[in-house]
């Protein structure tokens, strides 16, 4: 049997629909780029039916992605299935992935159909599929929960009608290792054309077991494994990536398995995700959490450094960590900071390079040495700022246990300076209210989250605001090693995201009418 396994990524899909995991359009396509320098097998777009927006970011996807293959969700009807097939047919490699449940808890509460009524719809929605893509994939929802006589039905019925890829997901995390393998060693054994399809896994983490139950699917013959990077998904998460490609690179001997994904990308891919969504990961989290390579007690230190097989099963190379201890500070000119860039695996345009830069001064200025993680923080809140249509100049917070908080804010627009002061709640809040009375913008603070990137009374602290201006979502993120400062960046940046998409709709607009021949 091929020993090559196929990832499936669906971060963009079920890892996206989760609550805080929420991307745009921009973002889901930096991130299929990055699944792109990953080698995932394929990229999981979205569900086209579910909102226009998700049907444009497929649609972008599938048109910029080239080696990977695109997949897009639909349930069993036809109006799903077209729009799927609308959003991915421009891709080079398309794949339509229809989905219907399976076990009688589903058919009964949920859709109330009889399991000769699932077997029709997913028999004809596999073959409606095949007749306008040539790759269908075939799900049956809360498989591990369906009977297994019912199951081997389904899938050989479905592979008859056209499907060649078969996934069988454990939907609620329900199923522990030893099970869900042996589901999968009772179809390949019941299920006569089963060698015409290739099996897929897709685990949810609601026991902790995703990963396992991933890998106790490929040991009983699955070829393909669905997950996400950083595990995010629907409750406690999807199979988790990262986890599971450097569990296949790692014990290879014993699994004798192999993926196609270029593992030294996974430490830039899991970053790249927690910024974007602001979703970050814990630090003891395998592979990519800050503590995952990091030796605390003396004898395993000890042990490390006389050699690192006494402690380390891979290395933090291995997946694309290269922190040193190599600082940098405020004497330190772009050439140096584009060729750490450079050693630490970013290629950076001289656009880009001059934004990371900038940035880098002004923090220069207040912490004496940055070092790679400053770095990394400064690279991804200045890699997509948004255009600065209001700049903070100048910020003052009054605040204290028995006084109520006050923010005087000073911010350029165009050659205009314009100060003004409010009171809140707390700090933050008095700093948001007084950027409210500048811009005569209101926007309501649906997320905010800050982190430290690196250890030290000076270290930098990393903020994530996602903020709804006109019923929009708009994200903003800054460095800064002043808190305040950093939110109230923050801040404006979602508010300078939301003008300028404002801006740009209002060109559109005007575009329209006059092609239409109406004077504007
Ligand atoms: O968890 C699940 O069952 C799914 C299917 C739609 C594949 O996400
Ligand atoms: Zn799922």
């Amino acid at each position: 049997m091929e020993n090559r396994i196929f990832i499936f990524d669906t971060t963009l899909r079920d890892g996206e629909q989760s609550p805080g995991c929420s991307m745009n359009i921009e973002e889901k396509l930096r991130l299929a780029r990055q699944l792109q320098l990953l080698s995932v097998d394929v990229i999981e777009a979205g569900f086209p039916i579910a909102s226009v927006g998700d049907f444009e970011a497929v649609k972008l996807v599938a048109e910029k992605i080239k080696s990977c293959t695109v997949a897009a969700l639909a349930r069993t009807v036809k109006l799903d299935i077209d729009r799927a097939w609308e959003a991915i047919q421009g891709a080079e490699k398309p794949r339509i992935h229809t989905f219907i449940a399976t076990s009688d808890l589903h058919l009964k509460y949920k859709l109330k159909k009889s399991r000769e009524q699932v077997l029709q719809d997913a028999v004809w929605a596999v073959q409606y599929a095949k007749s306008l893509c040539e790759e269908v994939e075939f799900s049956c929802e809360d498989a591990s929960r369906t009977n297994i006589d019912y199951l081997c039905a389904v899938v050989e019925a479905t592979i008859n009608a056209g499907a060649t890829i078969i996934n069988l997901p454990d939907t609620v995390g329900y199923a522990i290792p030893d099970e869900y393998g042996a589901m999968f060693r009772m179809v390949r054994e019941r299920v006569p054309n089963i060698d015409k399809a290739i099996l897929s896994s897709h685990c949810h983490n609601d026991l902790g077991l995703a990963v396992a139950n991933s890998i106790a699917a490929v040991q009983n013959g699955v070829r393909q494994v669905e997950c996400t990077l950083n595990g995010i998904g629907e409750r406690a998460g999807n199979a988790s990536l990262e986890e599971i490609a450097m569990a296949i690179k790692t014990r290879h001997e014993k699994l004798g398995l192999r993926t196609n994904i270029d593992t030294e990308e996974i430490y830039k891919s899991s970053k790249l995700l927690s910024s974007l969504t602001g979703m970050m990961v814990q630090r003891n989290k395998a592979i990519v959490g800050a503590n995952a390579f990091a030796h605390e007690a003396g004898i395993h230190q000890d042990g490390v450094l006389k050699s690192p097989i006494t402690y380390e099963i891979m290395t933090p190379q291995s997946v694309g960590i290269k922190h040193t201890m190599l600082v940098l500070g405020k004497h330190s000119g772009r050439h140096a900071l584009k060729q750490r860039y450079t050693e630490l695996g970013y290629t950076l345009s001289d656009e880009e390079l001059q934004r990371a830069y900038k940035l880098f001064c002004e923090i220069a200025d207040q912490k004496k040495e940055l070092f790679d993680e400053d770095l990394e923080a400064i690279l991804e809140t200045s890699s997509d700022a948004a255009e600065e249509v209001y700049q903070l100049t100048n910020i003052q917070i009054v605040t204290g246990t028995n006084l109520r908080p006050t923010a005087t804010i000073e911010l350029k627009y165009g050659d205009q300076m314009i100060v003004d002061s409010a009171t809140g709640d707390g700090p933050v809040d008095a700093a948001y209210k007084a950027i409210e009375r500048i811009t005569g913008v209101i926007g309501k603070l649906t997320e905010y989250s800050i982190k430290s990137v690196s250890l030290g009374h000076d270290a930098i602290g990393e903020v994530f605001v996602r903020v709804d201006f006109d019923g929009l979502l708009y994200n903003g993120r800054a460095a800064s090693t002043d808190i305040l400062a950093g939110s109230a960046r923050a801040y404006l940046e979602a508010l300078n995201r939301a003008m300028a998409s404002k801006k740009r709709k209002e060109e559109q607009q005007k575009l329209t009418l006059s092609k239409d021949g109406v004077t504007v």
